[in-house]
């Protein structure tokens, strides 16, 4: 079954357009067939892979009917990972978007898409709107980026609060896949600290053992609008994205472990 993956937060720049760029491209490099969807009015992901070379129609087209499905997933050079921008958005779009999004259309359009892959990774925008929580309700998980910075930490309870909503009234089957120290500076003493302080707040099973590193190379990559991965000289960075999707991909198995063990309780044959 294919998995819908919101990657999203409170805090604005922690880094979610770019787990989406560079994760989707490790699980697709792991052989995963991947699309990447934009769900900010702001386009995120559309501009982080220079989409615009190839189209400008998106998401907002496919709510209007103006497009097909086949008109806005467009298929990366290797054609086994696929973008989805959000389409031209004009200022009305955006009321015209969230109306969509309460109405439950976003997170039905996003579904509709869906099938034929194996991880759909949506970019959120910030905060936790409307849009935020139709993506949320959308998705079978979360991946919670955030910065080793106490203005980001404070907001997480509220997020998680939303989350908690969002699975009581809308979603039941939506999962924390994990929180991901994103751009951590190991050598900075006041983002240790609040690392530290972060580790004692949250159970250490909700993060990700892989920490995503600051690295000069993610803006090189950005001018250039391409996954870290692509870059020469960047094997670090691209290292921690492989190793990011690795242990996704484990965590998934562990959390399916229960059930299947069970099943073959009887032996495998
Ligand atoms: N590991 C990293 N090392 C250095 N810079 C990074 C790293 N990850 C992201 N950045 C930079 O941080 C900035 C914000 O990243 P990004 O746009 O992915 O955040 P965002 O959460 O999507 O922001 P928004 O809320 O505006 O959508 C960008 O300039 C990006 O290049
Ligand atoms: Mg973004």
């Amino acid at each position: 079954m294919n998995k819908i993956i919101a990657i999203a937060c409170h805090k604005g720049g922690v880094g979610k357009t770019t787990t989406v760029l560079n994760l989707g491209f490790s699980l697709n490099r792991l052989g995963q067939k991947v699309m990447l969807i934009d769900g900010d009015p702001q386009g995120g992901i559309a501009i982080a892979s220079n989409l615009k070379k190839r189209t400008t129609l998106g998401i907002i087209n496919l709510l209007k009917n103006d497009a097909r499905p086949e008109d806005v997933i467009i298929p990366t050079r290797d054609k086994t990972m696929s973008v989805v921008g959000i389409g031209a958005i004009e200022p009305e779009d955006v009321l015209f978007l969230e109306k969509e999004a309460l109405r439950g259309n976003l997170g039905r359009t996003i579904q509709s898409i869906a099938d034929g892959f194996d991880y759909i990774l949506l970019d959120s925008p910030a905060g936790i709107g409307g849009i935020v929580t139709a993506l949320l309700t959308a998705s079978s998980g979360v991946i919670i980026p955030i910065n080793c910075r106490s203005i980001v930490v404070k907001t997480i309870p509220g997020f998680l609060k939303l989350i908690n909503r969002v699975r009581d009234k809308l979603n039941p089957s939506l999962r924390i896949e994990g929180m991901l120290i994103n751009m951590f500076n190991e050598n900075n003493r006041s983002e240790t600290e609040v690392y530290n302080e972060v580790m004692k707040q949250f159970p250490q099973t909700v993060f990700f053992n892989t920490l995503i590193p600051f690295d000069e190379n993610v803006e090189r990559a950005s001018i250039k609008a391409v996954p870290v991965g692509i870059l020469p000289k960047a094997q670090n960075i691209a290292r921690a994205y492989i190793d990011l999707a690795t242990e996704l991909k484990i965590r998934e198995i562990q959390g399916n472990m229960g059930g299947v063990a069970d099943e073959y309780a009887e032996g495998l044959f």
